[in-house]
């Protein structure tokens, strides 16, 4: 096909389910293996806790065996292929490695073969009594053909190799699949996004750069990327998936954010600490005491794995005790920032991994899941659907708040939201995002700038307690938020209350900074004359000179306030 082929016109890749049924499926020959080594692996994946798919077991009494079988296959984050004597002689196996490798290649199914008593080369090449079991199938040539390559395929995998070996050997071949699979699930698992779409490819390349298999270094990552294509999402799938092989560990979140609050960085000083030192009380005065006892306590003779989110300035990376010759041999830093040429200084010394948008599948399927609640779009949706798509650019911000903006939207809906879409610039993502702002009532754009101005990380609790006070219903209307994507939740420490992990707003940063800049517009030069003030220079001068709606003061900056106010 031309390379002009739309997404329309190319067939859509499988979707991967967001929740999979399965952690493995077993593919093997029956007669060879089943009361042996298949009953031995699968009991010990059981033990270990992974809900592996087995045909006697799971199989619906009267459902389709093939299409049971096949969806099993899709339903499941790994196969395992037993390859023996006698796989091939049963049709019903080769058409499980065909569909197994059509996932691999379609849903990012991970598939792990066991040569077992035959070799690859054999399987390769199709020799020997492969050759012979194969034609066994005579008449089904129309098969034979996807048969042959996927086994060819297969045969290429890396998995291991079982000769003929005594019963210790195989207990110890079952204890590394075991192993294996553990290390396998682990990056499948991540759980950040409801929808994860294009995670593990991005998450392999970032393991790739992170060198987890060498101990003898220190290795930083930089993520570089514009806002929204998903650099926190990514690096908290690797904090997710790898902080289990480290001896310490923090995600330090909105270090950008933080630095601009008055003892923000102090207080990320502190979560350091208490993370890594698994100690809820650290005492420390300031923060050259917080650097010294990061450096000797926190980093020192601990590999430890650190993430930090969203830095624009190499100072905030010297006030956080960040440098390599204070870590410990095997520790793994992760930087994300949105500018890279504030961090010029690391380029010696760091990796850099520079996030792509999402491709056209990609794009449409996460799309897809926010506008449908399903991986493809509905048929007669298609059309505008890749309309959206195109505008979106691969930015997985945009295509979930566009998604989740077109939910339940009739078509010519959709065609006006697109006329208003297409007139804002590719590169402007907030003006893309505005449009979801702009479809809400009066009531829900004030709760959505008061979150924008003074909650957007705080708990859940909090935010609807002090907005009850203003006589709002904000229950129902951060649920409507929440709803439109413009915020979510997560369950996580507030900042400076590091003992009790709560449910926490969270709203992207491109959102959050529409909504101060929509603030800051009521009166660009006179802070008073604005319905809302975070920014406490702002505070103090209307304090002095003018009145206002609302001020967020924090503990540590109120005396600063009341003091010059008093004063003034
Ligand atoms: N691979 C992905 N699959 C599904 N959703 C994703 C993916 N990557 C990002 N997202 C979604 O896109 C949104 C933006 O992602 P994220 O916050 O990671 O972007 P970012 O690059 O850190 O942005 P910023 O620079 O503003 O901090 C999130 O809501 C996240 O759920
Ligand atoms: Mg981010």
């Amino acid at each position: 096909m031309a390379a002009k082929c739309t997404i329309q016109a190319c067939s859509l890749p499988y979707p991967s389910p967001p929740h999979h049924k399965y952690d493995v499926f077993l593919s093997f020959s029956g007669v060879d293996t089943r009361r042996k080594f298949t009953s031995h692996l699968l009991a010990a994946l059981e033990r270990n806790g992974f809900r592996t798919f087995r045909d006697d077991k799971w199989l619906d009494r009267g459902e389709d065996i093939e299409s049971g079988l096949l969806k099993a296959i899709e339903d499941s984050k790994i196969s395992l292929v037993v390859f023996s004597k006698n796989y091939l002689t049963s049709s019903w196996c080769l058409i499980e490695l065909e569909k197994i490798m059509e996932c691999k290649k379609k849903l990012q199914h991970i598939v792990l073969p066991i040569f077992y008593e035959v070799e690859p080369l054999d399987l390769r090449v199709q020799k020997g009594s492969i050759i012979g079991a194969l034609v066994s199938h005579k008449g089904i040539d129309s098969k034979m053909q996807n048969w042959t390559a996927a086994l060819t395929e297969a045969s290429y995998l890396s998995g291991w190799v079982k000769t003929n070996m005594g019963e210790r050997d195989e207990a110890d071949l079952i204890e590394n699949i075991v192993i294996e699979v553990t290390n396998k699930l682990s990056l499948v698992h991540p759980n950040v996004v409801d929808y994860p779409v294009g995670i593990m490819s991005r998450l392999r390349k970032l393991t790739t750069l992170l060198h987890l298999e060498s101990s003898d270094n220190i290795h930083i990552v930089v993520i570089w990327g514009i806002g929204g294509i998903g650099k926190t999402t990514i690096a908290r799938a690797a904090y997710n998936s790898f902080h289990c092989q480290f001896e310490g560990s923090s995600f330090v979140a909105e270090v950008r954010e933080n630095s601009k609050q008055t003892n923000g960085l102090f207080l990320l000083q502190k979560q350091i600490l208490s993370d890594i030192l698994n100690n809820g009380n650290c005492n420390i005065g300031n923060s050259h005491e917080g650097i010294e006892l990061i450096k000797n306590r926190a980093f020192c003779g601990r590999k430890v794995l650190l993430v930090l989110d969203d830095v624009d300035h190499i100072q905030q990376l010297k006030t956080l005790a960040i440098d390599p010759k204070f870590f410990h041999r095997g520790s793994r830093i992760i930087i994300t920032t949105r500018n890279i040429s504030s961090l010029n200084s690391l380029r010696s010394v760091a990796e850099l991994y520079t996030l792509e948008q999402l491709d056209k599948y990609e794009s449409l399927h996460l799309f897809s899941w926010h506008a449908f609640k399903d991986h493809r779009p509905i048929e007669k949706y298609m059309d505008l659907s890749n309309e959206v798509v195109e505008y979106a650019k691969g930015i997985p911000l945009t295509l979930e708040v566009l998604g989740c903006f077109l939910f339940g939207k009739t078509k010519s809906e959709w065609r006006s939201a697109m006329e208003k879409v297409k007139k804002i610039p590719h590169e402007d993502v907030i003006g893309k995002l505005k449009i979801s702002f702009d479809s809400l009532n009066k009531e829900e754009k004030d709760l959505f700038l008061d979150i924008a101005c003074f909650f957007a990380g705080m708990s859940e609790n909090f935010a609807i307690q002090v907005l009850q006070a203003c006589n709002f219903f904000p229950e129902i209307g951060i649920r409507c938020l929440a709803d439109r994507c413009l915020l979510k939740f997560e369950l996580g420490f507030e900042l400076g209350y590091e003992s009790q992990f709560r449910h926490l707003i969270v709203m992207h940063d491109p959102f959050r900074d529409m909504g101060r800049e929509i603030v800051r517009q009521e009166s660009f030069n006179y802070p008073g004359k604005r319905s809302r003030l975070w920014d406490h220079e702002d505070a103090l001068q209307v304090l002095r000179y003018d009145e206002v709606r609302s001020i967020s003061i924090n503990f540590s900056f109120a005396f600063d306030v009341l003091f010059n106010w008093c004063y003034r």
